[in-house]
């Protein structure tokens, strides 16, 4: 828990450590802030992040006072968050903007999708990408991968070296060879971790939402099991990505969070996911665009990638997959500390 890892929590207590770093990265989101804005320190001296400042004092008094909204007028129900006031500014707006009233409308979409009246069901969109892929006998011939590539994240580096480990019906591994050391983010069927430099736990193990996310990217890692992968299938309205028209099907989890899965309209191939995982003070997308289908033993899959999220993103670009090759267990057991 939090408060039994960090020295100087008062409001968030009795939640896991991931979600207590997923909710900073949430507040500052939010807030349009970078950790420092509230933290006097950078991530070589952790123990500062305990320190209190006049504005991490506000933020635990804001964080109060939305739950406070949220119990005493919507039942509970977290319909109130940073995000609804601040909406990525430090303080929140009071005057209506003309700029915004009569300029073109920001892309934010609901999170929650309403089933549209007429349009074809999730199964037949859901069939139309199987079939795009390859099939579903030559999907179930496909049980495991090895690739390598390289990933490019927010900050200097550039490229890294990548490697990906994947295993049918829901393991998967992904190495990242950062000069810092490697960042390891693992999911073994049924717990996941990810061990990382610079972060206060050298390796966190993922819970609620983060691994429900974790386990819904290992299993479409091996598309033949989409349907079973979320429960609840609804189709949306068709929308537009990059000028293309795209079937946009949304689905639940086991654990309750929620994915949606946009479809290109004419290939049928997915183009992007967006997942949602809930925090005690909002919830957090993490949306991945898949690109540059290539064939690999008969099978579509995509080559390059990108995942953004509310405090990074990646993109990773493969260069070699090899099909259907033995991978030792032991690469999707929980890892080591990054070694310095
Ligand atoms: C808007 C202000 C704000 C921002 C921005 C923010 N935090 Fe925090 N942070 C807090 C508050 C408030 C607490 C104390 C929470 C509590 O008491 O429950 C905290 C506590 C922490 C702690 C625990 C420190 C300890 O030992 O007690 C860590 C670690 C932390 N934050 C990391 C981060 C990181 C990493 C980021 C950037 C992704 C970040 N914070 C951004 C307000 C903020
Ligand atoms: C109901 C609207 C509302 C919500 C919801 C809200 N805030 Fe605020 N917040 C405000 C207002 C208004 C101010 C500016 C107050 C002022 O000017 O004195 C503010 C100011 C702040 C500041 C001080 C910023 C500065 O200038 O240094 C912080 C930090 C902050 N909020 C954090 C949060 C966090 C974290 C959340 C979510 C847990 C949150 N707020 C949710 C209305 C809100």
């Amino acid at each position: 828990m939090a408060e039994e890892v960090f020295k100087n929590v008062q409001v968030l207590k009795g939640i896991p450590v991931d979600q207590f770093m997923e909710t900073m990265g949430f507040i500052s989101a939010s807030l349009g802030m970078s950790c420092e804005d509230c933290h006097a320190a950078g991530d070589s001296s952790w123990a500062n992040y305990a320190l209190d400042s006049p504005r991490k004092q506000t933020a635990r008094r804001m964080m109060l006072m939305v739950s406070t909204i949220n119990q005493t007028n919507f039942g509970g129900r977290q319909v109130v968050t940073c995000y609804s006031c601040h909406h990525g500014s430090e303080r929140p707006k009071v005057t209506p903007s003309l700029a915004a009233l009569y300029g073109s409308p920001p892309e934010e979409p609901d999170d929650i999708l309403a089933q549209a009246p007429g349009a074809p069901s999730a199964d037949q969109i859901l069939d139309k990408y199987l079939q795009a892929l390859g099939g579903a006998e030559r999907l179930a011939n496909l049980t495991s991968f090895i690739a390598r590539g390289t990933s490019t994240g927010y900050g200097p580096e550039g490229e890294r070296p990548v490697e990906v480990f994947v295993k049918a019906p829901g393991q998967r591994t992904i190495i990242i060879h950062t000069l810092d050391g490697d960042s390891t983010t693992t999911f073994d069927g049924r717990a996941g971790w990810i061990a990382a430099p610079h972060r206060p736990v050298p390796v966190l193990a993922l819970t609620g939402g983060g691994l429900d996310g974790a386990k819904l990217d290992a299993e479409l890692s091996f598309p033949a099991r989409v349907k079973q992968a979320l429960g609840k299938w609804r189709v949306g309205f068709p929308t537009t990505i990059d000028d293309r028209e795209v079937r946009v099907v949304q689905g639940t989890s086991a654990g309750g969070a929620l994915a949606t899965l946009y479809f290109d309209g004419e290939s049928g191939l997915l183009v992007r996911l967006v997942r949602y995982a809930d925090s005690p003070v909002g919830r957090m997308p993490t949306q991945i665009d898949y690109a540059d289908y290539r064939e690999v033993s008969g099978v579509k899959m995509p080559f390059r990638w990108k995942v953004t999220w509310l405090d990074g993103l990646e993109t990773f670009v493969l260069s070699d997959v090899q099909p259907n090759v033995p991978i030792d267990g032991a690469k999707f057991a929980r890892p080591a500390p990054p070694a310095r």
